[in-house]
Formats: structure tokens, sequence, C-alpha cells
């Protein structure tokens, strides 16, 4: 019974297929559980040396069975009721000491009200960020663990062990309590979709702005991941640039509709920022990009009626170096923004989240890591409550590469090419350097429709304007 598993694995999916095989690769005997039987077979069959820790179940019960207590169960199964669903079948079959992990990608409301409700049972409950898609999971994701200290002693050297390494450092840590290893996550998606539409945008500049076909794009991206904006994103845009269509032998990237998909991490967010009254315009501006990019009629309907956009630049309007700063720029001011989101968050619901482990866990294995957040962890030891624009290297970059940025996005509107999240990005930091804003005018016209008040620039008492009858002034 020694070598009996202790832990177990529900939902052999491509995620948690290699996430079982990367725990057992890593030592760790793993139950594992799919509902149809034969996927489960052919899953421990299939697993050449490694299928010696394997133990495949045909139900519940005999997964339970199979492993040693106190048991780890960790779900692998989409979000949403489906967890809930797995997590009441389990609860019957579990004991005192007993732990279930969601390993999914759960909105951390859900994760929070889990693992509320787990204290009303013999059993436990984590909820767990897994960044890295199936590379990840396999070979060593970024791990953002939600839960307490309890938990994490009881997991953290498995997390760790299976976990990508930076420099020997493992990717996983505890992030807070409750739901703060899933909104780490979504925080994370939400800058995923903005660097990736940063990186769409600057394609669009160099495709239908400067005429450049797939392979010198290809170049391009290669060159910038030697730079400055090295990244896992960056080399996947070259590698996708690179590739050739087998069906009809030209550039696979001609052949794909442009019609993005999601499956609402980045929505969420966006809706959460919106909650904590943080602005984070680049991600809501990615997240718009994708709605906008799905209604492939309109976008034809409108090209008919009004003219097709968009239009080449005109020559030397821009050139890549200058591209590659804007992106620079645009990076920086994105990720300025989801840690400012993350740190509005830890104080609000008190979750003292750790914003430089954050940055080092996202060093390597998840889908946004870069050469730059090894900056931004340094950044964030030195002073864990600043924003990231007014830290070094950063402000020093923003100086550097802000006149790039702002001739990019001239350059695109002045030829009708959309480059929504660069010029959020641009109009953020613009405001942030504002000391004298327009909203005075809003507050003028609040207090006109509406006696809302406004406090006066001078200090004095003036709890309202001259109006006049018509106004609602008191
Ligand atoms: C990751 C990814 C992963 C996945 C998202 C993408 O960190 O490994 O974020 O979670 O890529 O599901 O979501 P969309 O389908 O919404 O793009």
């Amino acid at each position: 019974m020694d070598n009996a598993p202790r832990t177990g694995l529900i939902g052999l999916g491509t995620m948690g297929a290699a996430l079982a095989l990367n725990i057992a690769e890593k030592g760790y005997p793993i139950a594992v559980y799919n509902r149809t039987a034969s996927v489960t077979d052919d899953f421990v069959f299939g697993a050449g040396d490694l299928s010696a820790r394997l133990t495949p179940a045909k139900s519940f019960e005999e997964l339970v069975h199979a492993i040693r207590p106190p048991r780890t169960i960790i779900l692998m199964v989409p979000a949403g009721e489906i967890v809930d669903q797995q997590i009441a079948a389990l609860s019957p079959l579990l004991g005192e000491g007993d732990l279930i992990i969601d390993a999914g990608n759960a909105n951390y409301a859900d994760t929070e009200r889990r693992a509320t409700a787990s204290r009303d049972q013999p059993w436990d409950f984590m909820g767990i960020g897994v960044s890295g898609g199936e590379e990840g999971a396999r070979h060593g994701p970024s791990i953002m663990a939600g839960g307490d200290a309890a938990q994490w002693d009881r997991m953290g050297g498995m997390l760790e062990a299976i976990s990508a390494k930076y420099e020997g450092e493992p990717c996983a840590a505890l992030m807070g309590p409750g739901g703060a290893g899933h909104f780490v996550k979504m925080v994370h998606n939400g800058i995923e979709y903005a660097d990736m539409q940063m990186i769409a945008e600057a394609y669009a500049l160099m495709r239908d702005g400067m005429s450049r076909d797939t392979d010198r794009i290809a170049e391009t991206f290669e060159t910038w991941n030697r730079g400055p904006l090295a990244s896992f994103l960056i080399e996947v845009s070259g590698i996708v640039a690179r590739a050739q269509d087998p069906i009809s032998g030209g550039p696979m990237l001609d052949a794909i509709l442009d019609a993005a998909g999601q499956k609402g991490t980045g929505r969420w967010t966006v809706i959460e920022a919106q909650k904590l009254a943080v602005a984070v315009p680049v991600i809501e501006a990615a997240v718009v990009g994708r709605n906008l990019s799905a209604r492939v009629e309109d976008r034809a309907k409108g090209a008919e009626t009004f003219g097709a956009l968009p239009q080449s630049l005109p020559d030397g309007a821009l050139d890549t170096d200058t591209l590659e700063a804007a992106l620079i720029a645009g990076k920086i001011l994105c990720y300025a923004q989801g840690f400012e989101m993350l740190a509005r968050a830890s104080s609000e619901f008190g979750w003292d989240l750790p914003m430089a482990v954050i940055a080092r866990i996202w060093r390597e294995g998840c889908i946004i890591r870069s050469d730059m957040l090894n900056d931004m962890a340094t950044a964030f030891e030195t002073a864990p409550d600043g924003n990231l624009i007014f830290a070094a290297p950063f402000t020093g970059l923003l100086r550097e590469h802000e006149a790039a940025l702002r001739q990019t996005v001239i350059a695109a509107t002045g030829s009708g090419i959309a480059v929504p999240a660069l010029s959020a990005g641009l109009s953020w930091f613009d405001t942030m350097r504002s000391p004298r804003g327009p909203a005075n005018m809003i507050q003028a016209q609040r207090d006109f429709f509406g006696a809302h008040g406004f406090k006066r620039l001078d200090g004095k008492d003036s709890p309202h304007g001259p109006w006049g009858e018509d106004g609602a002034q008191h």
C-alpha cells in the first residue's frame, strides 16, 4: 500500500492528461479518472514508462479507494457547473483531511464560494490557477495557488516540483486565501489578451500599412524576440507567421478567418476591474477587439457602405524599429494596469497579494512569460505598492519610447488601421501625466442637473455653482 497514490486527478482532457503525466514524472504516483472509461485506459496504456505510476479508475468510488488518505484530488474539468457537480459527487466519498483542488480556469468568485462551503465539510478545498497551455501542464506550468498557509505547507512541495523553473526557482507560489489564486490567473489572462492584441495590431501595421509579406513579418518578430520584447508570445508570433498552409501552400496566417475566439477570462478581468473601479483600458480594448473581430458580416457591410479600410501608410510614416519601441511602451503600460488591478484587489479583499512573487512566477511556464517580467519582479521588490510606470527601469523606458508609441498611433489612425489597445495605452498614459484634466466640466454638469456638488480648486466653501433657476441648484 506504500506505493499507493496519495493524489488523484479527474478529467483527462488535453490539460488534465498533460498534468497527470507531469505529476507522475516528478515521482508522485497518481490515480486517474475520466468520464469515458476508454479514455482512461488509453491514457494509462499510452503513458509508456510512466504508466507504472498511474492507476486507472472507472468510477469515483474506485478512484477514492485507490488513493491513500489523506487524499488530494485534482479537478481538471471545464470551469462552471461541472466543477460543482464533481464536488457534489465526490463529497460523500471523502473524509477528514481529504483535499479537493480545482486546477481549471474557475471564476475566482466561484472559488471563494466553494472554499467557504467546504468549511462545513470534513474535506478541504483549494483553487489554483495553472498557466502554460498543454506544453506547460506537461513540462512545467506557472502555478498561482489560492489557500491558507497549512494547505500550502501540504501541497507546496508537489506544486513546486511540477512547476516551471526560472533559473532553478520554481514558478509556483501561494497568492492568498480562497479565490486569490484564480483571481491572479484571471488577471494573467487579461494581460495575455492585451499582449496578443497589441502584437496583432503591430502585425496589422506591417501587413496592411507597410505591405510586408508574412516571411518579412516573421523575420521582424524573430528579431524582436532577441531584444527587450523577448517573450513566448512574440516567439509564437514569429513561428505562426513562418508557417505554410498544407492545403493552399500559401502562408498559414492568410488562410485563417480573422475572428478571435474567447472563453471568457479576459471578459471577467474587465468586469472585475470595473467593480474595483480600476482602469485597465488596454485589456478592455483587447476584449472589445475580440468581440468586434467576430462580427465578420457587419464588418463586410461597413466596408461596403463606408469604403474599405485600412489603407497603406504613407512612405516613411513608420518603420519596424519605431513599431518595436511602441510595443515596448504599450507592454509596460498594459502590465502597469494589470498589476495595479492586482494591488487594488489585494487591498479591497484583504489578500496581501505578493506582487514581486507574482512577477517572479510569471517569468517561466505561463503564456505571458517574458524577459521584462524579471525587471518587474525587481521593481516590486523595491516598491511593492508602487505603479510600474514610476519604477526603474520602466520610467526610463517610457520616456525613451513614448514618442514612438505616439508616432505609431498617429500613423495608424491616419490610415484607418485600428490600434485600439496601443491607443488605449497611450490615452491612459497621457491622462496619468495631466495634472489638470477636463473632469471639472463633468463636475459642473453633474451639479447643474443633479445638484451633486463639487470641490473647488482653491479649497473655498461653495457646494454648488451659480446655475440659476433652470439648474438644479438649491
Ligand atoms: C494559460 C492560458 C489558458 C488558455 C486560455 C485562453 O494561461 O495557459 O491563458 O488558460 O489559453 O483558456 O483563453 P481564450 O480561449 O479565452 O483565449
